[in-house]
């Protein structure tokens, strides 16, 4: 733990790099942490109520907030998923009020952009799903096969992505993700070479592979035409487990598209490894995976690593391996751990403990639930008290400390109205 006579009145004088601001293209984040995108039961279905807690996010500090993937068309529907939808133009109000929230609280607003190729069964718009080869959709309960994509697929999938591009730019959204991670998206099958047994130009050489991926990041790049940042996510390899990629191919991948996107997204292994339980992986578990990417690129690089040490997170912005410190778990815990981490009030950030009870949202069509952070997923219809008194507190009492604004901001005294039923029970101190 850090010198406390370090922190008295402030944030602590080692952390101050996170702090920085850092330019993403056209765009500047505020400072370094950055929630990367997670779904949380709620996209399409309910929106408000989504928006209100990205909002919160903002609002505790966050440079970058993020939506979940967001599919950009029909022919990628991940029914019974619920995440966000751009169809078409009729999906953008709902899209834009997000963005709203975000923007709200001085925060960029980020959009991750997916077609999810072979892993959508399209239960919904019953479109026959395609992928670069013929083979079964992936993850579906539902025996469905997808078609291999002709030449002109290729072109309508560019138009596709084209198209939710212009809609997330309408949005407001200052940063536009391609997706090409956990063995989901479209552009990752292509880069496999166990999905795309292709002869053509998109198929078989590691280049030719990565070409639709290069295309995609061009077309995006030449639409936010400096109005917004392009972003990157790769599933690299060399983690615990093996992606699309081995780790000499994602080398290759990144070095060629070095300039393609404003910044990356570096995330290692499928979904179920990158979001690791406590039990089977540490903080900072990707660090081997990911290190040494960031000198293939001049441009900035994320990662994630379910960071909620202030330490953890410095070493690896000054060991050169990040230059953003990606964040989904420790985020839904504690919304307001930078703000926390910025005034010095670290005894009272709610750590992520990695039980990923957050992920059953996902599965289960239900918002998010998070066992450290109640208020996750219930923002919008009974608000996010507890840490906004506890700051209000604080502004009330400039000159008090950690210790007595917490007292002053104990548990007891806030529960009331809404929140009195979730708090009332618990005792005061430490955490919520
Ligand atoms: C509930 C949940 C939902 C997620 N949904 C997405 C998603 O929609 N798109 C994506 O690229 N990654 C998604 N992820 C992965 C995260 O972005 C992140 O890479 C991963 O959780 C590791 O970061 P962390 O340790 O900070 O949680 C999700 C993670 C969680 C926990
Ligand atoms: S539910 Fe568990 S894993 Fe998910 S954010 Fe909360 S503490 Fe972390």
């Amino acid at each position: 733990m850090p010198d406390r006579a370090a922190m008295w009145h402030g944030g602590v004088v080692a952390y101050d790099v996170l702090f920085e601001p850092v330019p993403i293209g056209p765009v500047v984040a505020r400072n370094r942490f950055f929630q990367v995108p997670h779904c949380n039961g709620m996209g399409y279905r309910d929106p408000s109520a989504e928006a209100a807690m990205r909002g919160v996010k903002a609002e505790g500090g966050w440079a970058v907030v993020c939506t979940e993937e967001t599919e950009i068309d029909p022919s990628s529907d991940l029914t019974p998923s619920i995440e966000l939808r751009l169809w078409d133009d009729r999906d953008v109000p709902a899209v834009a009020r997000i963005a709203d929230r975000i923007h709200e609280h001085g925060a960029l607003a980020g959009i991750e952009l997916v077609h999810n190729g072979p892993h959508a069964a399209n239960l919904t718009s019953r479109i026959p799903p395609m992928g670069p080869s013929a083979l079964p959709v992936v993850g579906s309960n539902h025996p469905v096969q997808a078609r291999a994509m002709t030449l002109a697929d290729i072109a309508s999938l560019r138009e596709m992505h084209r198209a939710a591009v212009r809609r997330a730019l309408s949005a407001g959204y200052d940063l536009i993700y391609v997706y090409a991670a956990h063995g989901y998206g479209m552009l990752e099958h292509f880069l496999s070479s166990q999905h795309n047994h292709r002869s053509d130009a998109y198929g078989g050489s590691l280049l030719n592979r990565a070409r639709l991926l290069r295309e995609v990041l061009a077309d995006t790049r030449e639409l936010c035409g400096g109005r917004a940042a392009v972003a990157c996510r790769l599933g690299v390899g060399g983690g615990v487990e093996e992606t699309a990629l081995s780790a000499a191919e994602t080398r290759e991948v990144v070095h060629e598209l070095r300039d393609l996107p404003d910044r990356w997204d570096f995330v290692a292994g499928p979904w179920s490894v990158d979001s690791n339980t406590s039990r089977f992986g540490p903080e900072g578990e990707q660090e081997a995976a990911v290190r040494g990417l960031k000198s293939l690129t001049d441009k900035p690089v994320v990662g994630v690593g379910r960071f909620t040490s202030p330490d953890a997170m410095v070493r690896q912005i000054r060991e050169g391996i990040l230059d953003f410190v990606g964040a989904a778990r420790p985020s839904i815990a504690d919304p307001f751990l930078p703000a926390k981490i910025r005034d010095g009030r670290l005894d009272e950030i709610r750590e992520c403990i990695g039980c990923n009870i957050c992920v059953s949202g996902d599965h289960t069509q239900s918002p998010i639930r998070c066992t450290q952070n109640p208020s996750m997923g219930e923002e919008w219809r009974r608000g996010c008290r507890r840490d906004r008194r506890s700051l209000a507190c604080r502004r009330r009492r400039p000159g008090a400390s950690a210790r007595p604004a917490r007292r002053s901001c104990r548990p007891g005294a806030h529960a009331g109205r809404r929140h009195g039923r979730l708090t009332a029970s618990r005792p005061a101190g430490r955490g919520l």
